[in-house]
């Protein structure tokens, strides 16, 4: 029998943008192989082992202004807010307690000298506070390489920041061009990172105005040919104070940016097995299961909220965000339900480190 174009896809070493286009397109039985192929992927060089990061959303002060996030610099309705040290170490003791073994620490992007140093003191005592036991990931956006290595020296051992797009030309449809917002700074910004040996993780949004299926295909192989080791991609969801807001009437339906964010997971699991890629909270946002089926075609992480419930309103980047009211332990009996419901198990206690960058530090083909 003639192999299907599916099947011969699937078995290549290595997919051509059209192929991924391919896959992106796929639907009805396609779609179900694809699918199905990228669990099978997972199951076999991962396990069924879903990774707790407890994530902290330390600050909604940001000095940049995205086009299409909802703390952006300009948005005045907005009250700012960081959480102050005391609250932090309550919400990381509970972490390290509960065995989830990794922090996400985020906030919006500052690099005043006042902010790095608050940062590093932080992680110094969290470090104290747990034993030099959990990995810890920041999400401050772009930085200098002073700042990346003092961060790094005082316990930071990972660093997420996401490339938005990795279409130069529809980078600058998202964000104002000037200086603040350089798409080659974000660029060199993994690069140094990737050279500081930090885990480096990064990302794209999916559904964004004016993105072609093209443009993710191309996201993809930017995630390949990067060699990252860890990826958090989702769909884009519009926010009424921002200034994408206006094209809210030409993008894809909500359910077709979560079944291409759900294939984006797929295909990225096929062609990083050994990354780790995570199960966003805006998958959850378009549908009510959409972290378990993230977990189904790929994803090995998950991010409880461990914010203080106080300052959740202060955090939303787009609309509908999941788990406003429900303070750490709510988030960690409802995602333990999820996780097993998606047929996986909760490593507690495991870091659940990159397998990519253990292989890439080490030279391993
Ligand atoms: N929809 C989806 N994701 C968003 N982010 C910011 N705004 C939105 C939005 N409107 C994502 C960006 C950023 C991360 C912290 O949140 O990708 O890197
Ligand atoms: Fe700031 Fe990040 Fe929002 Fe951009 S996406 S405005 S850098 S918090
Ligand atoms: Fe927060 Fe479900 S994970 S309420």
């Amino acid at each position: 029998m003639a192999m299907t174009k599916i099947n011969e896809i699937l078995a290549k070493e290595r997919f051509t943008k059209d192929d991924i286009v391919f896959l992106l397109n796929t639907e009805g039985d396609d779609r179900k192989t694809l699918l199905a192929a990228a669990n099978a992927v997972k199951i076999k060089v991962l396990g069924n082992n879903a990774y707790y990061r407890g994530l902290l959303e330390f600050s909604n002060i940001c000095a940049k202004n995205c086009f299409y996030c909802g703390i952006r610099r300009d948005n005045k309705k907005v009250e700012r807010y960081f959480v102050p040290e005391a609250e932090v170490l309550n919400a990381v003791e509970y972490a390290y307690h509960a065995k989830y073994a990794s922090l996400v620490i985020q906030g919006g992007e500052r690099s005043d000298k006042q902010f790095v140093s608050q940062i590093t003191d932080l992680l110094k005592k969290i470090g104290k506070l747990t034993n030099h036991e959990m990995g810890i990931t920041l999400s401050f956006g772009e930085q200098s390489n002073e700042t990346y290595e003092e961060w790094k020296s005082v316990g930071a051992n990972r660093y997420l920041i996401r490339i938005e797009t990795s279409v130069r030309d529809l980078y600058y449809k998202l964000h104002p061009e000037d200086k603040q917002h350089d798409y080659s700074k974000r660029l060199q910004a993994l690069a140094e990172l990737k050279a500081l040996n930090y885990q480096t993780g990064t990302g794209v949004m999916i559904g964004l105005p004016f993105q072609r299926v093209e443009d993710l295909a191309e996201d993809l192989m930017f995630f390949h040919d990067f060699d990252v080791d860890m990826v958090g991609m989702g769909p884009y969801i519009e926010h009424e104070d921002t200034p994408l807001f206006q094209y809210r009437n030409e993008l894809w339906p909500k359910s077709t940016r979560f079944d291409m964010s759900l294939k984006m997971i797929a295909i990225l699991r096929i062609m990083m097995p050994d990354i780790n890629i995570a199960a966003s909270t805006a998958m959850q946002t378009l549908d009510k299961l959409g972290r378990e089926k993230a977990l189904k075609v790929g994803a090995n992480v998950l991010m409880p909220n461990i914010t203080p419930v106080k300052y959740r309103e202060g955090y939303l980047l787009y609309e509908d965000k999941p788990c406003l009211d429900e303070d750490a332990a709510e988030c960690k009996s409802c995602l333990e339900a999820r996780v097993h419901l998606a047929g996986d198990r909760v490593a507690y206690g495991e870091q659940g480190n990159s397998l990519h960058y253990y292989r890439r530090i080490n030279q391993i083909p």
